[in-house]
């Protein structure tokens, strides 16, 4: 199993933790990462004892999304894109109840990867970003799809091509989390033990029948997507975009 100290991963009774933990680069999820999350959840569908996935981040910080320089990477090694693909795929084909706790940051991923949790309870003052298209790049992982139904159009298109970024309240608002709070960890403990003292089998049927209606179609949109990014980070735009990231200085497009 790859549990590297950057994902941390621990089993509470039928509760399995995945920890998302570097907290000096803001959670930024290297491939190693995100191979270490799949392999979290892999374990997490095929052991019975473990009925409930809880993933969480730091105090201050979610995840800050994809690692940049992993990013800049990807431009010149396509297939390199792969392992976000992948983590991407297993999520939102888990099927036992996926509970996340957001305090601080969700970027890009850390956002995306949220539309594929049961459920979500953040912090009050937790933020909310989805920068693709601010970053010269288009949307991922099913946000082109699940977010114009769960929000409308407009409302997705000022988090999605704006990029604008709501915190854990307005999120709360709009129903993107179940709650804001003061203790996310609490209330998702509570509700995980809750879950993991149902019928499994019950609750694993529950959850497929929700989805099912339209998981060949996400999954399909998951892999169209993935094709326009790819093409998307060796931009001019997107170069710019990482560029001036990793300069501290604000993006110019000319
Ligand atoms: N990839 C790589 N490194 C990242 C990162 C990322 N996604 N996010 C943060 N870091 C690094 C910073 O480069 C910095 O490293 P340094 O200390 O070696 O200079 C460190 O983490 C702290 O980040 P900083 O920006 O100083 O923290 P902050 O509290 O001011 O801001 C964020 C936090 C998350 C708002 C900000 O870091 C950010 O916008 N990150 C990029 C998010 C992003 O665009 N992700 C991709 C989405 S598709």
């Amino acid at each position: 199993m790859n549990q590297t100290k950057h994902v941390l991963q621990q089993q509470d009774g039928a509760i399995l933790l995945l920890t998302i933990n570097r907290p000096e680069k803001k959670n930024a999820l290297t491939l190693d990462m995100y191979q270490a999350l799949i392999d979290g959840l892999t374990l997490a569908e095929q052991d019975d004892t473990i009925r409930v996935v809880l993933l969480s981040g730091h105090a201050d910080c979610f995840t800050s999304g994809n690692d940049i320089q992993d990013f800049m990477a990807a431009a010149s090694q396509p297939d390199k894109a792969a392992l976000p693909l992948k983590f991407l795929q297993t999520i939102s084909t888990f099927s036992k109840p996926v509970i996340a706790v957001v305090a601080g940051d969700a970027v890009g991923i850390g956002t995306s990867m949220l539309l594929h949790c049961d459920l979500v309870f953040c912090k009050h003052d937790a933020r909310f970003q989805l920068p693709f298209a601010r970053l010269g790049l288009v949307p991922e992982g099913g946000t082109s799809l699940l977010l114009p139904q769960q929000l409308g159009h407009r409302l997705a298109f000022e988090l999605l091509v704006m990029g604008n970024r709501i915190d854990g309240v307005r999120a709360a608002e709009l129903g993107l989390v179940n709650s804001a709070s003061d203790d996310p960890l609490g209330d998702a403990k509570k509700a995980a033990q809750q879950l993991s003292s149902m019928p499994p089998q019950a609750v694993k049927l529950s959850k497929k029948m929700m989805k099912s209606h339209q998981q060949a179609l996400l999954q399909t949109v998951l892999l169209d997507e993935v094709a326009q990014f790819k093409e998307r980070l060796s931009s001019a735009e997107a170069k710019e975009a990482f560029t001036a990231f990793l300069e501290k200085r604000p993006p110019v497009f000319n």
